[in-house]
């Protein structure tokens, strides 16, 4: 992938400059990256707190896929992170972990975030897909459900300038496997990380909490849950916590 960066002090939102970008037809390879952001956003609705010296960045794809295979790219997505942190810290190595979809844990605490956003074309196609990564480097949100941290927090000294090229190295890599492979290698290095994975965990969708043990991801990303009886179920979107 030939990456093209453009860097911003501030901006409302990486994700937003690149769809404005995307729709006025830029290619594949474009990179956001911005100091702070005044609007980050998050998953499922939520704001992103953007402040000076964490990483904030939106890459534009175009890839020539179907619009369903989109969420197997935040798999992608979330090993690259991992390897990226790893390649910066390698004795964290055994205390980076990935939960599902598409978070980066150091011991159990959330390091990064993913959204990806994508608008669709004709024949089921993908149009354009924006994936948007921010990784506190320097600083974690202090009030959140779930435990957060920071590479700081760690004792690793990275900046956005320092992180980026470990990032885009790893992503180009698994991107290139993902546009000639598939999702196959990417699923079996992802499961390798996999937080919770055999163990009972609470799965919080939009109308309801359900339990299971989380024992599969299937071949389009989805989270396998087993019930005490046997049935299963696949989960395609919720937030997943360890359960008792
Ligand atoms: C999450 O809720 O875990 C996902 C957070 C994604 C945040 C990143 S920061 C760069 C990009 N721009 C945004 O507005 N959001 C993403």
């Amino acid at each position: 992938m030939q990456w093209r960066h453009t860097s911003f002090e501030a901006i409302d939102s990486t994700n937003e400059e690149i769809r404005r970008q995307a729709e006025a037809g830029a290619a594949e390879g474009l990179v956001v990256t911005a100091k702070r952001q005044t609007a980050g956003r998050g998953r499922r609705g939520r704001a992103w707190d953007s402040p000076d010296g964490n990483l904030f960045v939106s890459l534009l794809l175009r890839p020539q896929r179907a619009t369903m295979e989109a969420a197997t790219l935040s798999f992608l997505v979330s090993l690259a992170v991992a390897e990226a942190v790893e390649a910066a810290a390698p004795p964290l190595a055994a205390r980076i972990t990935c939960k599902w979809p598409n978070d980066v844990l150091i011991d159990g605490a959330k390091l990064s975030g993913i959204l990806l956003e994508s608008r669709n074309g004709q024949g089921g196609l993908l149009e354009h897909l924006i994936v948007g990564i921010g990784i506190n480097l320097v600083w974690h949100p202090p009030d959140t459900p779930y435990p957060a941290t920071d590479l700081a927090a760690q004792g690793v000294a990275e900046t956005p300038e320092s992180f980026l090229p470990r990032l885009l190295e790893r992503f180009g890599f698994w991107y290139d496997r993902w546009q000639g492979q598939g999702f196959a290698p990417i699923r079996e290095a992802w499961l390798k990380r996999a937080q919770g994975i055999g163990k009972p965990v609470l799965v919080r969708l939009s109308n309801e909490e359900i339990q299971g043990r989380f024992v599969a991801l299937d071949e389009t990303g989805a989270l396998i849950l087993e019930f005490a009886d046997g049935a299963r179920r696949a989960i395609t979107a919720g937030d997943v916590f360890p359960a008792a």
